[in-house]
C-alpha cells in the first residue's frame, strides 16, 4: 500500500478541484495499490490529524467546481514555529500525523506561504510535492499559477460591465483588483478590458501623470476613463513609506484603499464623477475557466508522475509551455514580480496605456 496525503492550504481559487483530479487521476491509473488521504482545511488538519479516505469517486465531476472539496484555511508561514498559549507545537504535531498514518508523501496545492511551510515540512525529512496555487501568478520558479486564468477572466468582465456604465455617464471609474503584493492580475485583466490606466505594485504612480493622462481623454473626446488599479498599487511618495506607515496614513484620511484615494485626488483635480468598483473575492470563486482547467489537469498529472517517480522535495511548475518541476528551497519564500521593463508593459505602454510614470 502507498499512501500518499494531500492538502489545499491559503486563500482558495477556482481550479484547486481540478489540481486535485489530474493527481488523482495518475496516481489511480499508475498506483495499483494507492491510498489517498485528504487533510481538512489545509494545514490545520495536518497538525490536528483530521483527513479521510478519498475514493476514486471522490474526484469524479469536480473538474469545473470551484472551491475545493478539502476546505482550506491560512496557517501563516511565520507561527508554524510559535508556540502559542495552547502550547502545541505545530510543526512536530505534523510530523506526528505524518509518521503515524505512514504517509509516502504529501502534496501540498498552495500559495507563497503554504510553500514556505512546505519546503520546512520538506527540511524536516517529510517527502513533499508541491503545486502552484494562487490567483496572484506570483509564485517564483513558474510562469504559470493555477487560478490566474480565471481570475483574469473575472476582473476582466467586472471591467467590461463598468465600460458601458462609464461611457453613458461620462465618469471616471476605478476597478481594484487583487494581487497581493503584485500587479500580474491588474496587468491582464486591464489589457484585456481595455483600460486606460494600469496601475501595479511595480511601477510606482505619480498622481500627475495619472491626471495628465485623463486629461489627454478628454480633449480627444472621450469623456470617460477607466482605471484597473492593483490593490497593492502605491504611490511614488508612499514607496518611501513602510506598508504599515502607508496604512496608517490612509486610515487616518478615511480611506478605505489605495483606489479610494486616487479616486479623491481625482474628484479634486478635475471635478469629474469618480466612482469605485471592488470586485473583491468574486475574482477566486466560481468555476475555472477552460485554459485554468487544462494548465491545472497538466499541474496535476506531474504531480502525480512525480509521486510515481518518487521525486520529492519539488513543485510542479510550468516553462513556458512545458511542464517541468523545481527545488522547493528555490521556489519558497520568493515572490515573482511584473517586470517594469517586460515587453507587455513596453506594448501597453505603445498603445497609450498610462501606468502612472510618465
Ligand atoms: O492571495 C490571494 C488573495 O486573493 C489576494 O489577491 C488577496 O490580497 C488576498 O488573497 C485576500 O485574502 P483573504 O481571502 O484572506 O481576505
Amino acid at each position: 500500500m502507498r499512501r500518499i496525503g494531500m492538502l489545499t492550504s491559503g486563500g482558495d481559487c477556482q481550479a484547486l478541484n481540478a489540481t486535485m483530479r489530474g493527481v488523482a487521476k495518475v496516481l489511480y491509473n499508475q498506483i495499483p495499490d494507492v491510498e489517498i488521504l485528504g487533510f481538512k482545511e489545509g494545514y490545520k488538519g495536518l497538525i490536528s490529524s483530521d483527513y479521510r479516505k478519498m475514493k476514486p469517486e471522490d474526484f469524479s465531476g469536480i473538474l469545473t467546481i470551484g472551491g475545493t472539496i478539502l476546505g482550506s484555511s491560512r496557517q501563516p508561514f511565520k507561527k508554524m514555529r510559535v508556540i502559542e498559549e495552547d502550547g502545541l507545537d505545530k510543526v512536530a504535531a505534523m510530523k506526528e500525523t505524518y509518521k503515524k498514518l505512514d504517509l509516502e508523501c504529501l502534496i501540498v496545492l498552495g500559495g507563497n506561504g503554504s510553500q514556505k511551510t512546505a519546503n520546512l515540512l520538506s527540511e524536516e525529512g517529510l517527502h513533499i510535492i508541491s503545486l502552484p496555487k494562487t490567483i496572484d501568478n506570483d509564485i517564483w520558479g513558474t510562469d504559470m499559477t493555477f487560478g490566474f486564468q480565471s481570475a483574469v477572466d473575472i476582473a476582466t468582465q467586472a471591467i467590461d460591465c463598468i465600460h458601458t456604465t462609464a461611457s453613458s455617464h461620462g465618469r471616471v471609474f476605478i476597478v481594484e483588483i487583487m494581487g497581493h503584493k503584485v500587479g500580474w492580475l491588474t496587468l491582464h485583466a486591464g489589457i484585456a478590458s481595455g483600460a486606460d490606466v494600469i496601475l501595479i505594485p511595480e511601477i510606482p504612480y505619480r498622481m500627475e501623470f495619472i491626471l495628465d493622462a485623463l486629461k489627454r481623454r478628454q480633449k480627444s473626446g472621450k469623456h470617460f476613463s477607466i482605471l484597473a488599479v492593483a490593490e497593492g498599487a502605491v504611490s511614488a511618495e508612499d514607496m518611501l513609506l513602510s506598508r504599515k506607515e502607508r496604512k496608517k496614513r490612509r486610515d487616518m484620511m478615511g480611506f478605505p484603499s489605495v483606489s479610494y484615494e486616487i479616486g479623491h485626488e481625482i474628484e479634486k483635480a478635475t471635478g469629474q464623477e469618480v466612482r469605485i468598483t471592488v470586485p473583491g473575492h468574486t475574482q477566486r470563486g466560481g468555476a475555472p475557466d477552460a485554459y485554468d482547467r487544462f494548465i491545472s489537469s497538466r499541474l496535476g498529472a506531474k504531480a502525480g508522475q512525480m509521486v510515481v517517480a518518487k521525486e520529492y522535495g519539488r513543485m510542479a511548475a510550468f516553462d513556458g509551455f512545458k511542464i517541468i518541476s523545481v527545488p522547493l528551497k528555490e521556489a519558497a519564500g520568493r515572490l515573482k514580480c511584473v517586470d517594469p521593463e517586460d515587453d507587455t508593459i513596453k506594448e501597453a505602454k505603445a498603445m497609450g496605456i498610462c501606468f502612472g510614470d510618465e
